[in-house]
């Protein structure tokens, strides 16, 4: 697989704009508990780079969902693991990757309503506002970007290219 040479979202870009994510997360949460849901497998170094920043006590949960084959979503969203702990009133944070077509933080977002937890907001790293409707229910977001596919940072083709360092693109 080839990749354009330079990188879409280069470390450091990444790491400055996550300083201004954590920045506000913290501002509007201030010492009250945070749960952060970390959407695996693709948000796990996003989040854990987020969590390390921010100051309020913060308890982890991973959530497991899949819908993609490829670089096409099948647009069946599955839950592959659960949370080990419930959310009922507590200020729940969840932290994706990437929001493209909109399907499975929508799915989540419904999901985790009827768990009764007493907010639910969305922090996603990238986003694709041409390809989803989802803006309003997105509360911080790292990067708007077009349509092309991304690898890296947590992000695969396949299973394949997470480990990047940073956010590359296909090349088409
Ligand atoms: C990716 C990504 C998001 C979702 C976004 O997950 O991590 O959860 O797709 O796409 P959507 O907005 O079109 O629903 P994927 O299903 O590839 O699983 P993964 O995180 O394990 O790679």
């Amino acid at each position: 697989m080839n990749f354009k040479s330079e990188p879409l979202i280069s470390e450091e870009k990444l790491q400055t704009r996550l300083d201004e994510l954590a920045a506000q997360i913290n501002k509007d949460f201030g010492d009250h508990p945070l749960t952060v849901i970390c959407v695996l497998k693709g948000a796990f170094i996003f989040a854990a780079d987020l969590v390390r920043r921010l100051k309020m006590p913060v308890h982890i949960e991973f959530i497991g969902v899949s819908s993609y084959a490829g670089t096409e979503s099948t647009g069946h969203v599955r839950i592959t693991h659960d949370l080990s702990a419930d959310i009922v009133g507590k200020n729940v944070l969840l932290v994706e990757d990437i929001i493209d077509t909109g399907r499975t933080i929508d799915y989540l977002i419904d999901a985790f309503r009827v768990r009764a937890p007493k907010s639910v907001k969305v922090c996603t790293l990238l986003s694709k506002p041409e390809v989803h409707d989802m803006r309003n229910k997105l509360d911080y977001v790292g990067f708007d970007i077009s349509k092309e596919f991304v690898v890296g940072y947590g992000l695969d083709l396949d299973g394949l290219y997470r480990n990047l360092p940073h956010i590359a693109q296909l090349e088409s």
